[in-house]
């Protein structure tokens, strides 16, 4: 099934660059996002040094996750995937490099930037002009290079990772465009209430159209995989990709419940809200279904099990997600740390943990060599898995009780001594979450250049 070590050297190059990329950036905006908690327990804490004070850590913790961690990782296993179902090689590796390069570099310039005080201030577009373009080019070669693969293949038929994978590349290039207003490289906004539903539209579609599309890619292939089974089935496989996009792209507005945008908008977003159920549980019984009677070997595979759990997270987010779309539940859950609590989840919980998945998965089969310790891999897992539910618990309740305090008239400064122990807890919790970040960047990059195993 594998090829050769030496023919290794020179292949999956590009996915060996995002696998590291994913690993670095994973520690450093952890880091971040410790300060940014401890920020929200001591306001004075980092002695307010001007270009780390928490509104400039906040949006670089979050796109440090969102493009330089989680996008990455999904990014590397989808450069070993789609060659490999295509039964060939992928189109260029040159021009892998390249988009690994052009798209750490939109990275660095984003923080730097950001740090520094520059940034177009709405939340996921916060990025700079110039980052901005960046980033899309790195997309573009992205595109591109998966494009002409898929034309060089030798396998006729699309198997459904590869559908995904492309989809979630395309889409993201265009939302982000949209997103980021490109066209008006100065503000990088339009005005007004069109700005905000605009903004929301690319906002919730970085979860729905890179970040899902992406992960469900990486749990498709490696569960039958893992499992040694078929995939239940193919035809839900290509319902769920369809209603997914037609759902989806529907559905920023519920993030403007309590806005004047118009009430249609807001009628639409929640009905399709709900209706991303179709996708979501269509997705997950033909994983689920596929591993039925197969949780040994789930259990005896890392990436399988990283994956797995990740689609149990999937499961919890989406079913959370639709009811957060609920005019009623969000008048309590609006604007608190609830929100925060969610996002973790989904982001955290369901896109990382298949990212990792999928990391420990190909790894192996990149370098040819077994992974430098299945201990360390295994260890992480328990780290991220505690990590996510202890967030989900800690931030939950925090949300409850300001939500609440809120619907009851209680002013915002009140409510704050309230919450301050679940704060302190977050960033107990944040600790096993930052430890996996170290241990899984040591882990990688041992596996990378420095491993001592056996070539298999
Ligand atoms: C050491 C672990 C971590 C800590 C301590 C931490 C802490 C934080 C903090 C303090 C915020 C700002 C919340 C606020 O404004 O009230 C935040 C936001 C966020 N974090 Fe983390 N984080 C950690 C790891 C991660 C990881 C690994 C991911 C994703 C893979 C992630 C994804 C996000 C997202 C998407 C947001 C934006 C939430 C929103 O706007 O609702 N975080 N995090
Ligand atoms: C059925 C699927 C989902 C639905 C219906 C849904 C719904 C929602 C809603 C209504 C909000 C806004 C809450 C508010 O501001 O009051 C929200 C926020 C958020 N969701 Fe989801 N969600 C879903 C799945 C996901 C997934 C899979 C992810 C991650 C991959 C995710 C990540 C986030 C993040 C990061 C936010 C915070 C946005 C912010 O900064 O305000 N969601 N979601």
């Amino acid at each position: 099934m594998m090829a050769n070590s030496d023919s290794l050297k020179d292949t999956y190059i590009t996915a060996k660059a995002f696998c590291l990329t994913s690993a670095i950036w994973f520690a450093f905006a952890t880091t971040i996002g410790m300060m940014a908690a401890g920020y929200l327990i001591a306001p004075d804490f980092m002695a307010n040094i001007g270009w780390l004070v928490f509104s400039r850590i906040r949006p670089i913790h979050v796109n440090l996750v969102l493009l330089g961690f989680v996008t990455p990782g999904l990014l590397a296993s989808a450069f070993y995937i789609v060659p490999k179902v295509l039964r060939t090689r992928i189109y260029s590796e040159k021009l892998g490099i390249a988009s690994v390069i052009v798209w750490n570099l939109a990275i660095l310039i984003g923080i730097i930037a950001l740090s520094a005080g520059h940034t177009q201030g709405r939340e996921y577009a916060e990025l700079i002009w110039p980052a901005d373009m960046l980033v899309i080019l790195a997309f573009a070669l992205v595109f591109v290079n998966l494009v002409m693969t898929v034309r060089t293949r030798k396998e006729p038929i699309l198997f459904v990772s590869v559908w995904y994978a492309l989809a979630a590349v395309v889409l993201t290039a265009v939302t982000y465009c949209l997103g980021n207003v490109v066209w008006r490289p100065d503000t990088g906004a339009l005005v007004g209430i069109p700005d905000a539903i605009l903004l929301w539209f690319y906002g919730h579609n970085v979860f729905g159209l890179l970040l899902t599309p992406l992960s469900l890619a990486v749990a498709y292939y490696v569960i039958p995989l893992a499992t040694r089974k078929p995939l239940y089935s193919h035809t839900l496989s290509l319902v769920g990709f369809w209603s997914l996009l037609v759902v989806y792209t529907h559905i920023g507005t519920h993030h403007l419940l309590q806005v004047p945008v118009p009430t249609w908008l807001k009628v639409i977003s929640i009905v399709d809200s709900i209706a991303m159920v179709i996708p979501v549980m269509v997705f997950l019984i033909n994983i689920w279904y596929t591993a039925r009677g197969r949780l040994g070997e789930i259990h005896a595979n890392i990436g399988a099990k990283f994956i797995f759990t990740g689609t149990i997270f999937y499961f919890i987010v989406s079913i959370q997600g639709s009811m957060m779309a609920l005019p009623q539940v969000q008048r309590v859950t609006h604007f608190n740390n609830w929100v925060v609590g969610h996002a973790h989840v989904g982001v955290l919980g369901f896109s990382a943990m298949i990212a990792l998945g999928g990391l420990y998965f190909i790894l192996p089969r990149i370098t040819g060599k077994p992974l430098y310790s299945r201990f360390l891999a295994d260890f992480q897992y328990w780290l991220v898995m505690l990590g996510v539910i202890g967030f989900t618990v800690v931030l939950t309740i925090a949300g409850l009780i300001q939500g609440n305090a809120w619907l009851n008239g209680e002013t915002l400064y009140r409510t704050l001594p309230q919450i301050h122990m679940y704060y302190v807890l977050r960033v107990a919790i944040g600790f096993l979450i930052l430890s996996a970040a170290y241990i899984g960047l040591y882990n990688i990059v041992r596996t990378l250049f420095f491993n001592p195993g056996a070539e298999t």
